[in-house]
């Protein structure tokens, strides 16, 4: 009897955000970068997605993929780019051991959730990358490590590589042409630095800017401050970031992020024609970081922000009340509070209202145009799951769709 067997493999993949970004590419094909980068994989619990892979030779012939329910395309360059590479590693397998079943030439059935939703305009390529790159892996049971899959998956999105890993990650950009150096690797794990914390500001009606995707590439071929950016600033960066990493300074981690995060958006800015991603609720927040840290005497958060006006907040678990509850106190009554971590930050009323008087017209300004917090901290990299999101006749299981 014909084989009708459907393959199936489980994972997670968590969202990353950079403390060095990675801005320009110098091979768009291959996704090599400029300049390398750094970042922080934040928890899963907060900010994931899970991905079943299946294949199965009683498929239709083609690959597909659906996302929160929805089909999407999987004929663009970069998807492709992940499953070819995917597949010849499968048939390298299946050549040396033909006892091993051609999964290489059965279709793929891919499905994706995000636990979060999509138009929180959250950059979900990262985790949504890393979590197919590895779900195919491990449907093919590749011995390949997280880092030989940081290498495809970098293809599928650049940022997609640092989700390989938990904890602290840096993407060497590598200097070979045919991209075979350009991956993550590990600076520290989750564990070594555990009370990292991350707020998300989540920016109401974040309309669709300049894709990061499209961006890079006009700063790259129009910027002047952007060459000096990639060959000088991030180089010293990466080291200043990697050493604070490692010693669990955290002063340092935060000068660094909000200087690289301004650095990134000055090239931003000096691209022709500009790129504005940055907008009043993104300077609000700064303002209002700024405030805490003049009123804690030190560095205790440092924003960042990426191809959006989002604003990212770390700060360390000790300086919750500062920061955090400082936010809450603030933001109280948007969504986003209401979690595991959110409900047990204390409003801290008296931290407001020493702000107000310096930062009133920020305060206000994040109280009319955040729409919603996410609370989070620093997390582990994929996971593999019992929990499918196909079933074994190859039909997808509780289709939901959280992405509203
Ligand atoms: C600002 O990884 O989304 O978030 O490789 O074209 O898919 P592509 O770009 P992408 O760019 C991310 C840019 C950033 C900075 C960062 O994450 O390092």
């Amino acid at each position: 009897m014909a084989d009708t067997k459907v393959y199936r493999a489980s994972t997670t993949a968590p969202v990353n955000i950079a403390v060095i970004k990675y801005w320009g590419k110098r091979d768009p094909k291959l996704n090599l970068p400029t300049n390398s980068s750094l970042s922080v994989t934040l928890s899963q619990s907060d900010l994931r997605t899970h991905t079943t892979a299946s294949c199965s030779p009683s498929y239709p012939t083609s690959d597909s993929l659906l996302l929160n329910g929805s089909p999407q395309d999987v004929l663009g360059a970069r998807t492709q780019a992940c499953f070819r590479e995917l597949r010849s590693l499968r048939q390298s397998l299946e050549a040396s051991n033909p006892s091993l079943p051609k999964l290489s030439s059965y279709p793929l059935k891919i499905v994706s959730e995000n636990n979060f939703p999509t138009a929180a305009g959250l950059a979900s390529s990262a985790a949504g990358f890393a979590a197919l790159v590895r779900a195919i892996a491990d449907l093919y049971e590749l011995p390949a490590s997280p880092t030989e899959l940081s290498k495809i998956a970098r293809q599928g999105s650049g940022s997609a590589c640092r989700s390989l890993f938990g904890g602290y990650v840096g993407w060497d950009k590598g200097t070979a042409a045919d991209g075979s150096d350009s991956m993550a690797y590990e600076v520290a794990p989750a564990a070594h630095w555990p009370t990292m914390r991350a707020v998300i500001l989540v920016v109401s009606a974040a309309k669709k800017g300049v894709s990061s995707t499209a961006g890079m590439q006009t700063t790259v071929a129009t910027s002047s401050l952007f060459p000096a950016r990639a060959n000088e600033t991030v180089p010293r960066r990466m080291k200043e970031m990697e050493a604070a990493v490692k010693a669990k300074d955290f002063e340092t981690f935060a000068k660094v992020t909000m200087r690289d995060s301004n650095s990134f958006h000055a090239t931003c800015l000096d691209t022709e024609p500009p790129i504005f991603y940055l907008n009043d609720v993104s300077r609000a927040a700064i303002k209002v970081v700024e405030e805490v840290n003049k009123k804690a005497g030190k560095t205790v958060a440092a924003y960042t922000f990426d191809a959006g006006p989002n604003a990212v907040i770390y700060y360390l678990e000790e300086s919750e009340k500062e920061v955090a509850g400082l936010f809450k106190a603030m933001l109280g009554e948007k969504e986003g509070w209401e979690g595991a971590r959110g409900s047990k930050i204390e409003a801290n009323k008296t931290a407001l209202e020493a702000a107000e008087k310096e930062a009133g017209v920020a305060i206000a300004g994040l109280k009319e145009g955040v729409a919603r917090v996410i609370l989070t901290g620093v997390g582990e990299g994929p996971l593999k799951t019992e929990e499918t999101l196909i079933d074994e006749k190859g039909e997808p299981v509780n289709a939901v769709t959280n992405g509203s």
